[in-house]
């Protein structure tokens, strides 16, 4: 079953997320979809009505129970709001917010433990992979994640085809979840400019299990097409 993920970052509101949910879910269940679909909304959109045909996942979280973190959630307030789902390391908060492979170890160690499904975004530069290091920096960025976890979803989402409007290739993305199953992943989904005209051809891909999209899942309309492009698999 492919895995089909909207990230909105910081877009949507509380109330445009609640009518787009509920859109979602009526498309979801009319459609009876065999995909399994995730939602990463803002945080202020986290609370909601109970959505049965899609999972609600936050886009970050303090590995804590609680306590003095301003800015922060952490897992006691994940759990008031029944999100089973988090997103760790995606490359917006590794390059603008300093988050380092160390801090997002200590997150999947902490929310693997207490059973969340994990979504580590990897990915590499444009330089990393002009200097053909991307094996190798992918490596580094999953050393320490026990990779045999049930409940992971590794993203790779290549920095430079974040937000450009261009993904990778084709090759290039076959390629580098090839490199990523060798190395021990199980589920890996892509990332980077997926919209409905190449969803089709990139789920088709082997070794890709997904997609996990951002401006391309913004309209309701345009996420649906891409998780009826994701149907064949
Ligand atoms: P775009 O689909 O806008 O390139 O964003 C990808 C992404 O960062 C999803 O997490």
């Amino acid at each position: 079953m492919m895995i089909i993920a909207g990230n909105f970052k910081t877009n949507h509101t509380r109330s445009s997320t609640l009518s787009y949910a509920k859109g979602l879910n009526q498309f979801l269940r009319d459609r009876q979809f065999g995909a399994e679909v995730y939602l990463f909304p803002p945080m202020s959109a986290l609370a909601y009505d109970d959505f049965s045909h899609f999972s609600i996942g936050a886009q970050n979280a303090y590995p804590v129970c609680g306590g003095a973190y301003t800015g922060e959630i952490g897992l006691d307030q994940l759990n008031e709001l029944q999100i089973k789902t988090l997103m760790i390391g995606h490359s917006e908060r590794r390059v603008l917010l300093g988050e380092s492979d160390q801090i997002c170890q200590r997150k999947f160690e902490f929310f693997a433990h207490h059973g969340m499904n994990i979504f580590l975004c990897v990915g590499e530069s444009l330089e990393v992979r002009q200097a053909q290091k991307v094996r190798e920096f992918l490596a580094l960025q999953l050393s320490g994640i026990d990779l045999s976890y049930a409940r992971l979803i590794v993203a790779y989402e290549p920095i430079w085809a974040i937000g450009t409007g261009v993904s990778a290739s084709l090759i290039e993305i076959q390629e580098t979840h090839a490199i990523l199953k060798d190395l021990g992943c199980s589920r890996v989904v892509y990332g980077g400019s997926v919209n409905p005209q190449n969803a089709r051809e990139i789920m088709s891909l082997d070794g890709v299990d997904g997609v996990l999209v951002g401006g391309a899942s913004l309209r309701l309309e345009s996420f649906c097409e891409i998780i009826e492009n994701g149907e064949m698999k």
